[in-house]
């Protein structure tokens, strides 16, 4: 049969019924039948394309998820060490003034530095 390669994909549902050869509606209904047929397996084929497409391109968004989070979590990170820098440079200058007041408030050398 022509179209039977077609035919293999439908479901028993969708299968076009034969024809009453001697009738010539019938044959053309069943043509029809088989047109239809076969669109319709090159629309499943489409679709099966259209969805590899948008896997493919939800993959590649969480991939760029991933690496925006990455950017974001650095750009914390430095945030955070930036802080503690500032944190541990105050403490020192803190220390060292109290150190020079220890030594015995030595003005000069304070303010020289
Ligand atoms: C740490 O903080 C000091 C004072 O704000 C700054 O001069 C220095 O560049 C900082 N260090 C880093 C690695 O950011
Ligand atoms: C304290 O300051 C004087 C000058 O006023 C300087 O001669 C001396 O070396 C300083 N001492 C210290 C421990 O820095």
């Amino acid at each position: 049969m022509l179209h039977a390669l077609h035919l293999l994909f439908l479901s028993d549902l969708l299968q076009p019924v034969p024809p009453c050869v001697s009738l010539r509606e019938s044959v053309q209904v069943y043509k029809e039948h088989c047109r239809m047929a076969k669109e319709f397996h090159q629309v499943k084929n489409e679709i099966a394309v259209l969805e590899d497409r948008k896997r493919k391109l939800l993959a590649e968004m969480v991939e760029d998820e991933k690496v925006a989070l990455e950017i974001a979590r650095l750009e914390e990170e430095f945030r955070r060490l930036t802080e503690e820098n500032r944190t541990l440079v105050t403490v020192h200058k803190e220390r060292a003034k109290q150190l020079e007041r220890l030594c015995g408030n030595n003005r000069t050398r304070q303010d020289s530095s």
